[in-house]
């Protein structure tokens, strides 16, 4: 067959492929990310003899759970789900300088310290770089093996050739293909190496993990067509500029995503918090209006979170309205439900005019919280700066509010108290539907049914 090189076109951003350029992507609609890329279509494709290929029943899979490697890193095997699979492929995404390679090497001195082979392979830095990191984290003894490379070929012979246990790749984008024109970091780079390691790492049971770079627009960069080869995506956040890191994982085949991993960037790597909720809560003001202290659950584990609001008259025709570290939409839904707000009792309304303020709500500690359980806390802290009322420091508050202000039950309100509990605080604010059956004692667990009720328990 003649060779026959086609000329294809990918977005940068979501991997979409086309045949003709244009200056919009037809997919996700980004503008100027097109880039063209050449495909070889003589690469022909098997099939093997379809009469050989035969179903397996269910029942007899065997699946082994033991396998699991732990990372000794205990933050880490949480959100891997109980530790490293063994021939799984696991991409640590997050911004330069995060602390991935960090992370990563310490996870290789772990792991060689309790008998694994380990091959740490970087395209990035050189053998003395990552010495010096290496001498700053501590002692490593000879079981790991460092590769500065950055060819393929060559990556996947030597790889082939030593067989480690474990293998890193810090970053998928400084790694090229010969058999592919682009440039490395392009879209079919990335991919082809991601699945020549793929190919690789199935093969042999090698577990790999990869390094990647996230854009500006938090997406791996160029290639979201990465997140769905690996089996695990792990994400490293944190504001660059504190000390603090969480490790989340937004994907994952052999565990629960959403768990989160908590780490303090210090003088000698990271290191684990073991109580992020204490950590969460440092430097906050006693006494202070509009904080509240909130709990919301990450995965499995309940964490305590200050939740600031800031109202003032605003100087605009439009107020202002912000929200660091919650959803904005849902700081609106909430302001509109405190403006509706009803007495049930007297049977008339009594919600708060902020129409005419500009209003700041802020999560302390640059931590993200999605959870609906926030609800009432951010409606409280908003409440709170605006009337001017001090919530007392020894109360945490969780609930979700719905449209009509009521407040509705949320799951593992057991755990919440008990985290409560742990922190020495004295009273709970929660919805009235989660008071049946609790059994944790030492706090004043205070139900209340809608947003109303929740300020009165507080104005006392
Ligand atoms: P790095 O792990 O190289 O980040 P990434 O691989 O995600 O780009 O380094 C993260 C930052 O952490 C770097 O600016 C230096 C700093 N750092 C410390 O503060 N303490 C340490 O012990 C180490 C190794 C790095
Ligand atoms: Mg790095």
């Amino acid at each position: 067959m003649a060779k026959k090189n086609v000329s294809v076109y990918f977005c940068q951003e979501c991997g979409n492929e086309t045949s003709k350029w244009s200056g919009q992507c037809p997919a996700c609609g980004a503008w100027n990310t097109l880039v063209e890329e050449v495909v070889d279509k003589t690469a022909v494709k098997s099939r093997a003899a379809v009469s050989d290929v035969h179903p397996t029943k269910l029942v007899d899979v065997v699946a082994n759970n033991e396998d699991r490697m732990s990372t000794q890193i205990a933050e880490f095997d949480r959100v891997l789900g109980g530790g490293i699979v063994p021939g799984s492929m696991i991409l640590v995404g997050g911004d330069p300088g995060i602390g991935k390679s960090t992370l990563l090497l310490q996870t290789c001195q772990k792991l060689c310290q309790a008998g694994v082979d380990v091959m740490y392979i970087s395209g990035e830095e050189s053998l003395q770089q990552i010495k010096i990191r290496a001498d700053r984290i501590g002692k490593f003894n000879d079981k790991l093996n460092l590769l500065c490379e950055t060819n393929l070929d060559t990556v996947k012979a030597v790889v082939e050739r030593e067989r480690p246990t474990v293998l890193i790749i810090d970053s998928i984008q400084t790694m090229f293909n010969d058999a592919v024109s682009s440039a490395p970091g392009s879209v079919s780079q990335v991919r082809e190496s991601t699945s020549v390691l793929m190919n690789v790492a199935k093969g042999m049971g090698i577990a790999v993990f990869i390094v990647g770079h996230v854009t500006k627009e938090g997406t791996v960069a160029g290639p979201r067509v990465l997140e769905h080869m690996v089996d695990t995506v792990l994400y490293f956040e944190g504001d660059r500029h504190a000390s603090y890191r969480i490790l989340r994982g937004v994907k994952n085949r052999f565990g629960s995503t959403n768990e989160i991993g908590v780490f303090e960037m210090q003088n000698v790597g990271l290191i684990e918090v073991k109580n992020p909720s204490m950590v969460m809560l440092e430097g906050r003001p006693e006494n202070a209006t509009g904080s509240v202290v909130a709990c919301s659950l990450e995965g499995t584990r309940p964490i305590l979170v200050e939740i600031q609001s800031l109202v003032s008259k605003t100087a605009f025709e439009i107020p202002r309205r912000m929200a660091t570290g919650c959803d904005y939409n849902r700081v609106n839904l909430l302001v509109a439900v405190l403006e509706r707000m009803r007495d049930h009792k007297a049977n008339k309304s009594c919600g708060i005019f902020l129409g005419r303020s500009d209003i700041y709500v802020n999560i302390a500690g640059g931590i993200r919280v999605n959870e609906p359980a926030v609800d009432l806390s951010i409606a409280l802290a908003i409440y709170s700066s605006e009337k001017e009322i001090q919530i007392p420091g020894d109360t945490m508050v969780f609930g979700e509010i719905g449209l009509s202000g009521e407040v509705r039950s949320v799951q593992m309100a057991e755990q919440r108290l008990n985290e409560a509990k742990k922190l020495g605080f004295k009273r709970v604010i929660m919805p009235q539907s989660n008071l049946a059956g609790l059994t944790v004692t030492g706090v004043e667990a205070i139900g209340v049914s809608n947003i109303k009720e929740a300020i009165d328990a507080i104005s006392k």
